[in-house]
Order: structure tokens, then C-alpha cells, then sequence
């Protein structure tokens, strides 16, 4: 999400941390900032918008050191601003902090550091970082800087430099990427290895748990019990493009492979301490209108109204509140019945989709309040809206969406389980079992994309097809529209996704001898009925890929090829299940050659009607 880069040797600091800080652009930022030890000062410079700001005001004064940290924000906690960039800074200005990732508990934090005199001037979660290093800080940074990881809850990659010990960085990881570069007489820090390829091939890849001590003499790696570590060297071969997608050979493959990581974003912090209830502190939604809600409207546009069909279904199941989801461009122009005591929650990646921003607003004339689900912070759709819940999945740079989508699933069920718990119509054992499976959701999509890994070959072999179908029932049918969606996306094959129990209305003429047919089968209560569904499209000789959890052994009796993911909770089934939807276009588009990052006549955000 956001870059990181850092710097100790004997050349100008500022030059290698912009053009590190430069070589990360492709992640996406929305501000950027350097720290430099000059003349055992630490001088800040930091500006919103892009490098060439930022160069504009070092322009002004370049500070001169040999020393130095870099950053380039992706806003989660507070808008885009001077002051919410980093680097961060303590009360005494002797200490200065990057830092990526999410800290949960930073409220915590913040109003115990508060509680003892600190004066906090940014809204964001990194600045108690820089706070909780002065407060602990006796003598040694790197003895600090791990006695505060120990108290931080959430993911973070930071590096930190103090005024006392000028030649010397010191970093700290987990969750969130960290690698250095090993030059002759000098050491580089950064969030990604593009940063610093232009001066090393040779990096160590830090582990979570792990402190790295750089100096101009050398490098030291210890443990949280400051055992030292032995550190393999790691040699890149990649180029600098190949290096930009983390040695993926595209974003997409990227981004399906972030999927466990942004979803255990995206819920952690929303939880409460023990795990047993979701709270949404964001919403100024009370619960008494939480209580006397008539309807909900979810609206949205492509990916992200499949993800509306998930929350239709998972919202009226749980919060028992009539749920319409609707496409966007429809909506603004159907002259819906809305009004005061509805709610209109609207799902938008980018928060810049045109279509999505007049159905928000044509809702806000109407008198009903609007929830954003969006990825971007202070976009127009969350400036718009009453309230905002973000979905934490990081810039999303392939225009075909995956890792936003499976965050804004998780979105509709914080929203889902939240309701419930507001309005009564959950009980606390199955809120709590929810909430468990939800916690198990990374590490199960972790298997699948392990599993999966072999399934190439098996994939491609569809490549030369014409057409496909996916069928489903329930939240299953909601997948399919998803995996669906993304094989015409990029692979520009045809492809069809339907109802299951609708087939024999129409679809069934369609299936001939060898048609590919994806039947997902995770609805255990709708089972028997996607298995006959499944035979009349069998009766038809169509080839079916079905898609069930572990343990089944039935269904392979009645499918040409199964594809298995870990048992999940029904509700919370499409997080997983999409999975190998997504890898199945993904491997297609790649078979036939298609542009998979920029599919042909479509855009990342579309701003016009
Ligand atoms: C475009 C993109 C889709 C995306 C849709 C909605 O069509 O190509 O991938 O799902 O817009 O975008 P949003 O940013 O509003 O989620």
C-alpha cells in the first residue's frame, strides 16, 4: 500500500530516497515526505499530492545527510494532508517514523500517550509510533523500538531514526513487507524491492517478528527476544518491471495473492477485543436508527454489485431488513421509493464512479442516509456519503478488481453481523461462531492459493473454449456473476452465469457436448438441488468443474473435475469460493494471450455516464 524507503552510506541521502521513493509511484499514493539527520538534526519535509511536490519544497532547502528515511502514503487513518503524511514525529523532534500497515489499536494508545502529556497534530495511526518510542526511549533504539512492537496490535513495516544515534536506522516488521539492500559501505531499507534495485541485487527478506539495525558498518537482524537471526541473501533477478509486481508476472496474479492479507485488514480492527462482536466506531449511524431502519439499498457497479448481491442476501439473513441491491446506472434513473428511515449503502473501489456518485447523491435528495463501502479514502464517494466504512485492500492496480472485491465481502458481513447485533436478531453464539470463521478466512484462502498453485495446467486446458457457463443457487449464484465477470473481463471468452434453477427456462438449450460448466456447490442447504442441476446440464455432455468444500466426496460422483476449498461458514463461503474463479480467468486470459492488467475497453475508474 504505502512505500517505504530508507537510506545509511557516505552519498546525499535525498536524491536515493526520492528516486527510491519514485520507483514505488506504481503502487499508488497520495502524499509523500522524507527525514534527513542533518548536523545531528532531524529535519522533515513531507507534502499531499505527488513526488514532484515534494521535490518542489526540498527545492526550496535540500537538506544534506547521509541518512535518511522516505515514505509515500496510500491513506487508510486520515484524509490526505501535510500533516497526515510521514515521516511522523515525536513531541521533541528526536525521533521520526515510517511505517506501513494498520495499527488496531492505536486509540488505545493514543489516549494512554495523551493520558501522559503527549501532544498528537495528525489523525493517523502511525503517529504513536514516534510517541511510544519517546515514552520508552532510555539510550538504545533498537532495545525501544522492540519493547513498542511488543504492545502493537495490527501490521506494520516502520523504520525509525533518532537524533542520539545519528548513524543508524532501525526497522521492525509484521504483516506488512520489508526487505535490504545490501550495498558495499551502505544499506538501504525499503517496503519493496523495485526501491532499491537501481543500487543492489543482493537483499535480505525480513520475517515478521524480526529488528533490523542498519549502520554504515554493517547490518544486525534479532528476534523480539533479541536473539540475532541469520539472514540468507536473497539475489534478485528480476528486471525492474517484474520487480514492480513483486516478481508476479502480473498485478492481478498479485492482488489474488494479497486476498489473505487485506481481508484480515479490512476486519481486525472492527472487532471487539475478545473477538465475540463487531463494532463499527466509524458510523454515525445511531443504533436506534439502526433499529427503525425501513430498507436498505445497496448500490454499486460491476464487481462491486456483486459484491452488493453478497450483502443483499447476507444482511436480510442476519439483520432481517428488506435488502434491494441494485446497479447503479439503474438506479439513479428508476425513480426508487427511498426516503427518510432508509439507508443506502453504495460500493465503489475507486469512490469515483460517476454512475454510483449521482445514485449517492439522487439518495441524499431523497432523504435517505448513505453508508460508503470504498477503498479510497477522502474519495468523492466518502466525502459525499453520511458515513464510510473503508475496505483496507490497498491500491488495486489491474483494472479487473479481486482483492477489493473480497474486502468489500468482508465489509457486508461486518455490516450484516453488526445490524444483527443492534437490532437483536442474532444470538451471541452464532455471532460469535461468524466472527471466528471470519478470523479463519485468511489462512483458508492462504491454502487455496497453496493448492491452487498446481492447478495451471489443468486451467489453461479451457483456454481454446467459445463459451462457459457458471451456475450457483443462493450466495452461490452471486459468485458465479463474480467469477463470471472476471473470465469475460480479461480472457474476452463468453461466458454466462446463471441461477442454477433457471437453466431449464432457457440456458439449457446452450449446453452442448463439451461446454464448460462451473458449478459451485458451498450452499449446503440448496445441495441436492445445484447436484439435479448439475445432471441436466451432465445429460447434456457439458464438462463440469465443480467447486465444493473439503470432505465432500459426492460430488466428484457427478462432475468431470472437483475443485476443493476449506469448509467455511455458508454466509462466509464467497470469500473463498471466488478464489479459484478468479485463478481460473486469471490462467485463461494468460493461455490466450490477452493483456491481463489492461483488459481492451475497459477503464480502472469510470468517471463518466
Ligand atoms: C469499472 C472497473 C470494474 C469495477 C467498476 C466499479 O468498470 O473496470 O472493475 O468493478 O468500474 O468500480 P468501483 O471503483 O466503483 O468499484
Amino acid at each position: 500500500m504505502c512505500g517505504i524507503v530508507g537510506y545509511v552510506g557516505s552519498k546525499s541521502v535525498v536524491p536515493i530516497l526520492l528516486d527510491g521513493l519514485k520507483k514505488l509511484e506504481y503502487r499508488g499514493y497520495d502524499s509523500a515526505g522524507v527525514a534527513v539527520i542533518e548536523k545531528s538534526k532531524i529535519l522533515v519535509v513531507k507534502s499531499v499530492g505527488k513526488i514532484a511536490k515534494l521535490e518542489e519544497k526540498i527545492d526550496a532547502y535540500t537538506p544534506e545527510g547521509n541518512i535518511g528515511i522516505g515514505h509515500t502514503r496510500w491513506a487508510t487513518h486520515g484524509r490526505p494532508s501535510d500533516i497526515n503524511s510521514h515521516p511522523h514525529m515525536d513531541c521533541t523532534g528526536k525521533f521520526a517514523v515510517v511505517h506501513n500497515g494498520i495499527i488496531e489499536n492505536y486509540l488505545e494508545l493514543k489516549e494512554w500517550l495523551e493520558s501522559e502529556g503527549h501532544e498528537f497534530v495528525s489523525e493517523t495511526d502511525t503517529e504513536v509510533l514516534p510517541h511510544l518510542i519517546e515514552h520508552f526511549y532510555r539510550g538504545n533504539l533498537e532495545e525501544t523500538v522492540r519493547e513498542v512492537a511488543k504492545k502493537l496490535d495490527g501490521s506494520y513495516a516502520m523504520v525509525v531514526m533518532a537524533k542520539k544515534e545519528p548513524g543508524k536506522l532501525v526497522a521492525a516488521r509484521k504483516d506488512s513487507p520489508l526487505v535490504v539492500g545490501l550495498g558495499q559501505g551502505e544499506y538501504f531499507l525499503a517496503s519493496d524491492i523495485p526501491a532499491t534495485l537501481a543500487h543492489t541485487r543482493d537483499n535480505y527478506i525480513i520475517n515478521d517478528g524480526e529488528i533490523v539495525v542498519i549502520t554504515k558498518k554493517g547490518i544486525k537482524v534479532t528476534d523480539m527476544e533479541g536473539h540475532e537471526v541469520k539472514k540468507e541473501v536473497f539475489h534478485v533477478e528480476w528486471d525492474a518491471i517484474a520487480a514492480e509486481k513483486g516478481g508476479y508476472p502480473h498485478f492481478m496474479l498479485k492482488e489474488i495473492y494479497e486476498q489473505p492479507k487485506v481481508i484480515r485488514e479490512t476486519f481486525s480492527s472492527r472487532l471487539s477485543e475478545d473477538n465475540k462482536e463487531v463494532i463499527l466506531k466509524e458510523l454515525s449511524l445511531t443504533p436506534n436508527e439502526i433499529k427503525n431502519l425501513h430498507n436498505i439499498f445497496i448500490v454499486a457497479c460491476g464487481t462491486a454489485y456483486h459484491a452488493g448481491m453478497v450483502g443483499e442476501y447476507v444482511i436480510e439473513e442476519l439483520a432481517r431488513i428488506p435488502v434491494t441491491v441494485d446497479i447503479a446506472s439503474e438506479f439513479r434513473y428508476r425513480k426508487p421509493i427511498i426516503g427518510k428511515g432508509d439507508l443506502v449503502i453504495v460500493i465503489s473501489q475507486s469512490g469515483e464512479t460517476a454512475d454510483t456518485l449521482a445514485a449517492l447523491r439522487e439518495s441524499k435528495k431523497a432523504g435517505a442516509k448513505v453508508l460508503a463501502v470504498t477503498n479510497v479514502v477522502s474519495s468523492s464517494v466518502a466525502r459525499e456519503a453520511d458515513d464510510v466504512l473503508y475496505t483496507w485492500a490497498g491500491p488495486e492496480i489491474a483494472v479487473a478488481s479481486t482483492k477489493a472485491y473480497s474486502t468489500q465481502l468482508i465489509a457486508m458481513f461486518l455490516i450484516g453481523i453488526y445490524f444483527a447485533q443492534v437490532r437483536g436478531t442474532i444470538d451471541k453464539a452464532y455471532a460469535e461462531q461468524l466472527i471466528t470463521e471470519m478470523r479463519e478466512l485468511p489462512d483458508k484462502a492462504d491454502t487455496i492459493l497453496e493448492d491452487m498453485a498446481g492447478l495451471e495446467s489443468f486451467l489453461k486446458k479451457y483456454a481454446e473454449c467459445q463459451n462457459t457457463f457458471f451456475i450457483g443457487r443462493g450466495l452461490d449464484y452471486a459468485v458465479a456473476m463474480e467469477g463470471c465477470l472476471k473470465l469475460k473481463e480479461i480472457s474476452y471468452m463468453h461466458a454466462e452465469a446463471y441461477a442454477a434453477g433457471e437453466l431449464k427456462h432457457g440456458t439449457l438449450a446452450l449446453i452442448e457436448d463439451g461446454v464448460p460448466v462451473v458449478a459451485l456447490a458451498t450452499q449446503m442447504d440448496l445441495y441436492d438441488k445445484i447436484v439435479s442441476n448439475i445432471k441436466e446440464v451432465k445429460a447434456r455432455d457439458a464438462q463440469v468443474i465443480g467447486v465444493t468444500f473439503k470432505g465432500n466426496e459426492e460430488l466428484k460422483k457427478v462432475v468431470d473435475h472437483v475443485v476443493y476449498i476449506p469448509k467455511t461458514e455458508r454466509l462466509l463461503a464467497p470469500v473463498l469460493t471466488v478464489i479459484p474463479l478468479q485463478l481460473l480467468a486469471y490462467h485463461i486470459a494468460v493461455a490466450r494471450g490477452c493483456d491481463v492488467d489492461k483488459p481492451r475497453n475497459l477503464a480502472k475508474s469510470v468517471t463518466v455516464e
